[in-house]
């Protein structure tokens, strides 16, 4: 192996540029040329390649967003794309890929790995941390502590009030945000996609929660819940009570920036690193995580396939302490 190349898709996630500089600087500690390719698989496609060196790395580690920038790509969801992303890879002699991203990400890696003869290792980089192969994702431990910053300030100005609130938090297919944020902030319910949303239940829930004289009720709510997100739910408990004194507050792609948390940073370093060490094993078509802190290859199709599951432990525990 003597070139590679890095980029990032899909949703950034803080600490993708940590796992940028660590890919960056093993693969040159190891001997090998490194090529940043802009904006993921886009990029790929029309040839936007640059090459990296130590310094261009310098001073990334602490910032969000990605420096290589990010895209959700349709046209690499085409034969003809992916044959133009081959066609560029090859006229660069590339040899190895770092793919950073989540589910998107793998499953346009899965297909290509399988159409071409390529080596292409995964990091997981997602606020969502639902990919299977893995403990956490680089990012999510960062979107966790944002929004759990940003709904103690909503309790401040709750309990003032005595009110109501519903906070929608990102998860557009999982619960992980919600769920860990919710026990973290001591919400009275948390919603989400992997659970049956009962709003008569949540409705008994919450004039308990003003029966026992509590001032304020939080409610967080994952943008994918199955119900709907924290403005439709609002409104079918409003519609029992209308006298009940609620306010919505939909956190958004706030947490998707910001700097990354020590733990973000680690563990994209880690990452960034063993992703250099797979490809040089002549690794390929497996997403590297961390599970128990040790490291882990599971296939791109398990990663995604598989999904990560919820423990119902946290469900309960939302429950018991609120
Ligand atoms: O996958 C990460 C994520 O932030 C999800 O939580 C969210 O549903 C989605 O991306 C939002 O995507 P976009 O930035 O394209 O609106």
């Amino acid at each position: 192996m003597k070139k590679i190349a890095v980029f990032t898709s899909g949703g950034d996630s803080p600490g993708m540029n940590a796992a940028i500089r660590a890919v960056v600087r093993a693969g040159i500690h190891s001997g090998l040329e490194v090529y940043g390719i802009l904006r993921g698989y886009e990029g790929m496609i029309d040839g936007n390649f640059v090459p990296m060196d130590t310094r261009s790395v310098s001073n990334i580690i602490q910032l969000g967003g990605t420096i290589l920038y990010t895209a959700r790509s349709e046209r690499f969801r085409t034969p003809e794309g992916r044959k133009l992303a081959f066609e560029n890879l090859k006229a660069h002699d590339i040899d190895g890929i770092v793919a950073i991203g989540g589910d998107g990400t793998f499953t346009g890696a899965d297909i290509f790995t399988k159409e071409y003869p390529l080596k292409i290792v995964g990091l997981p980089g997602t606020i969502d941390n639902d990919l299977y192969g893995t403990d956490f994702t680089i990012g999510y431990d960062t979107a966790i502590n944002t929004a759990m910053w940003a709904i103690d300030n909503i309790k401040d100005t709750a309990n003032a009030h005595d009110r109501l609130f519903f906070v929608e938090v990102m998860g557009r297919d999982s619960g992980f945000i919600a769920l860990r944020s919710a026990i973290a902030v001591g919400a009275e319910a948390v919603l989400i996609p992997e659970t049956h949303t009962d709003i008569d239940q949540l409705y008994d829930k919450v004039r308990t929660q003003s029966d026992l004289k509590k001032r304020a009720c939080i409610v967080v709510v994952a943008e994918g819940d199955e119900f709907g997100g924290a403005y439709k739910i609002s409104e079918e408990i409003r519609k029992r009570d209308p006298k009940l004194d609620i306010r919505v507050s939909v956190l958004g792609h706030m947490q998707r920036g910001g700097r990354p948390s020590c733990m973000d940073r680690f563990l994209a370093s880690r990452l960034g690193l063993e992703a250099v060490k797979a490809l040089n094993d002549g690794v390929s078509g497996v997403m590297i995580g961390q599970s128990h802190n040790n490291i882990t290859y599971t296939p791109f199709e398990k990663s995604i396939k598989l999904n990560n599951t919820l423990n119902p432990v946290l469900t309960e525990m939302v429950e018991i302490l609120s």
